[in-house]
């Protein structure tokens, strides 16, 4: 997968997968499946460090977690988030930001909104760099949105994200993220375009899906959402596994003659 295959899967009507991932041995995982992409988040601030929001990732959480996981899945299709602030201060700043992301080895970068954005993206893909968007519930904007709720209810907020994804697309992004949208707007949105979406509970006709990795393996039982979709229960099966451990030392179980050196 390259950057081109993104549009031409949307010409020949492929859909596209997309995971999260974020540390090494998942992406060594991931780069033995049919999966399309990695994304590595800035989720990862709340998957992996237990923050509430997004908002706490920096660029340099961001840039070693993209190397770990560049290393791990050296054959996939790689996108950095570009983390909350990064990309709003001077160009060169920004610049600086991105230079970080793209030299661990990351394809492509992805940032949130349009307002404001437009000419940094037309800078980077002039400049050699893929950019993808994001669009609908923006996670970095959390704090204005008073939440985490679906986005483009309204037809007022409806036209503003189609005509924001339509800039995007202008501006030169190989792909839009669509988050938290209702599915008609997905489909709209996903028509009106001639770059791939990449919805995540936008709907089953965005042009390809994203889930977060813990998400989709089902690795916190207390968080499921109504967009998701958990393919494992693998917090529960860890959960058991560990506690087969710990019996099996209490019980001198583990290690057997066989799993000891003599
Ligand atoms: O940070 C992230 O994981 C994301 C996906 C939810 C699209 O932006």
């Amino acid at each position: 997968m390259n950057v081109l295959d993104f549009k031409n899967k949307k010409t020949q009507r492929e859909k596209i997968s997309v995971v999260t991932c974020y540390d090494y041995t998942s992406a060594r995982i991931l780069n033995s499946t049919r999966i399309d992409a990695i994304l590595v988040g800035d989720s990862l601030a709340m998957t992996m460090y237990g923050e509430r929001s997004t908002l706490p990732a920096t660029i340099e959480v961001m840039a070693q977690h993209t190397t770990a996981v560049v290393r791990g899945a050296p054959d996939k299709f790689i996108i950095g988030d570009l983390p909350f602030l990064s990309y709003r201060s001077s160009l060169s700043e920004n610049m600086n930001a991105v230079a970080a992301l793209m030299r661990t080895g990351a394809h492509a970068v992805k940032l949130e909104g349009v307002d404001g954005n437009e000419e940094f993206i037309r800078h980077l893909v002039g400049s050699g760099v893929p950019v993808m968007g994001h669009l609908g519930l923006t996670p970095q904007s959390v704090n204005q949105l008073g939440g985490f709720r679906v986005q483009g209810r309204d037809r007022n907020q409806a036209e503003l994200i189609t005509s924001a994804a339509q800039k995007l697309e202008a501006a030169g992004c190989f792909s839009v993220v669509l988050e938290c949208v209702p599915s008609a707007l997905g489909r709209t949105i996903s028509e009106s375009l001639s770059i791939p979406t990449i919805g995540i509970g936008a709907g089953p006709d965005t042009d390809g899906q994203v889930l977060v990795w813990q998400d989709l393996l089902g690795m916190n039982k207390d968080f499921k959402p109504k967009f998701v979709r958990q393919y494992l229960n693998a917090g529960e099966q860890i959960e058991s596994a560990l506690n087969q451990f710990a019996d099996d030392v209490i019980a001198k179980k583990f290690p057997e003659a066989r799993e000891s050196y003599e």
